[in-house]
């Protein structure tokens, strides 16, 4: 193995950062733990490429964690931002940004008819929540073991001991009694949640998946229990809230929703929405918003909701995304740079292999295909962290973590994404 690349910048920035900053960062995955070294602090992205302080550059496949679906500064997203932004970048007042952004997204979605614009996905799975509470005038909440909803109080809950548990809370902070509002249930397993819809059903106000689960590994669910689970809760009137925020406007442009054919109650959507600014957003029936505030008794509100430089990031990402071909032509690209490497991983017999749907990969260590929860990843991260920094030896970056997935933006050429194969089977075999 060689040695980590060097990175004399990125460590000094690092070390300052640290006096100012919990872990020197504003979100933790960043503080590369679960890998060696200091995190690069980046300098520039343009296209398919990052730049980090030290001048090294890196094929860029965490694109921001998702949000960059058109890759860095696309000239679209550009030019939109700096003309909105030349006409002021907040008013606490309506403009004309955000009902073009909803109107684009709108009339291309048969599952939600309206939607509020937030500023994270956090707060668009919180307000969800909210939501779901004050229609149904129930508390309890059903989410799965491995999804991740954001940093929401009463979803940052692990199981507890046996099937269909109240949850307990995996951060401190979080007051028990806002964890037993939760039952943690194992995904794709259709018994343990009618067994947790029998005990609790009185009381549930919704059930909370990441249809696509993509924040554990890529734990891609049966349609047949995605099928029952939406049967399920209509059966006992509890509202279905489909966590779109990596799905939606990913593997198309209705998102899983879209992909599976089945409508939820709600759905959240945060990253690609904004272009790369901070937007998050849910949406639902007319009759289900019409309980927002200022129509109905939720409330809801927020000073940079829908600010319009943000809102002029999204419309010019979505225009470009719901372009006729967009997402068979990210798929086709995934495809073709992900399929030389699973194929060499499988004559040379090593236990990897690269899991993806649309344009979401995610590298598994875990030797089989099928996993479907997150008790089955194989939690050993030494063939990742091994892994993480030959890519970046080769010229590739990833997020800094095993459990997370990659990303593709149309700016992954096929020029680029052979480029991309090669060096990754380069590294792939530095590493095994
Ligand atoms: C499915 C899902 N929901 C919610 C969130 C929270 O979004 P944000 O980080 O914008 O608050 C994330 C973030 O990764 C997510 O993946």
């Amino acid at each position: 193995m060689r040695n980590p690349i060097e990175r004399p910048t990125s460590e000094a920035l690092f070390e300052t950062a640290k006096t100012y900053f919990p872990g020197g960062v504003n979100s933790p995955v960043r503080a590369f733990k679960s890998v060696d070294g200091a995190p690069l602090f980046m300098k520039e992205g343009k296209g398919a490429m990052v730049t980090d302080e030290d001048n090294h550059t890196f094929i860029d496949f965490c694109c921001s964690w998702g949000p960059l679906i058109l890759g860095h500064r696309p000239d679209s997203v550009f030019n939109s931002v700096m003309t909105a932004m030349d006409k002021g970048s907040s008013f606490g007042a309506p403009t004309r940004y955000e009902s073009e952004l909803a109107e684009l997204i709108l009339s291309n979605n048969r599952f939600i008819e309206k939607i509020r614009f937030v500023s994270s996905g956090t707060e668009a799975v919180m307000s969800a929540l909210r939501l779901a509470r004050g229609v149904t005038g129930k508390s309890k909440v059903i989410k799965f073991d491995g999804c991740y909803h954001g940093h929401v109080d009463s979803l940052l809950v692990s199981a507890g001991s046996g099937l269909a548990t109240l949850g307990t809370s995996s951060s401190a902070g979080v007051p028990e009694s806002f964890a037993q509002e939760t039952v943690v249930v194992p995904l794709n397993d259709l018994s343990a949640l009618k067994a947790s819809f029998e005990t609790y059903k009185d009381e549930l106000a919704a059930v909370i998946i990441e249809p696509i689960p993509a924040n554990n590994g890529l734990l891609l669910q049966d349609t047949t229990f995605l099928k029952d689970l939406r049967e399920l809760c209509t059966a006992n009137n509890v509202l279905l809230i489909f966590d779109e925020v990596i799905s939606g406007f990913r593997v198309g442009f209705e998102g899983a929703a879209g992909l599976y054919g089945i409508q939820p109650d709600i759905i959240t959507y945060g990253k690609i929405i904004g272009g790369g600014l901070p937007v998050g957003a849910y949406g639902a029936s007319k009759e289900i918003m019409s309980n927002v505030s200022p129509d109905g008794p939720v409330y809801q509100a927020g000073t940079l909701s829908g600010n319009p430089v943000a809102m002029a990031a999204g419309i010019a990402q979505l225009t470009e995304c719901v372009q006729p071909g967009f997402y068979e032509d990210q798929e086709k690209r995934t495809r073709a740079f992900i399929d030389p490497i699973n194929a060499h991983a499988k004559a040379k017999g090593y236990d990897f292999e690269i899991i993806t749907i649309g344009s979401i990969f995610w590298i598994s260590f875990d030797g089989k295909q099928t996993i479907r929860q997150a008790a089955q990843i194989n939690a050993d991260m030494t063939g990742f962290r091994k892994l993480f920094n030959a890519l970046l030896n080769e010229g590739i970056y990833i997020g800094p973590s095993g459990y997370e997935v990659g990303f593709i933006s149309k700016a992954h050429t096929p020029e680029v994404l052979a480029e991309a194969t090669k060096k990754f089977i380069a590294a792939l075999d530095e590493a095994m």
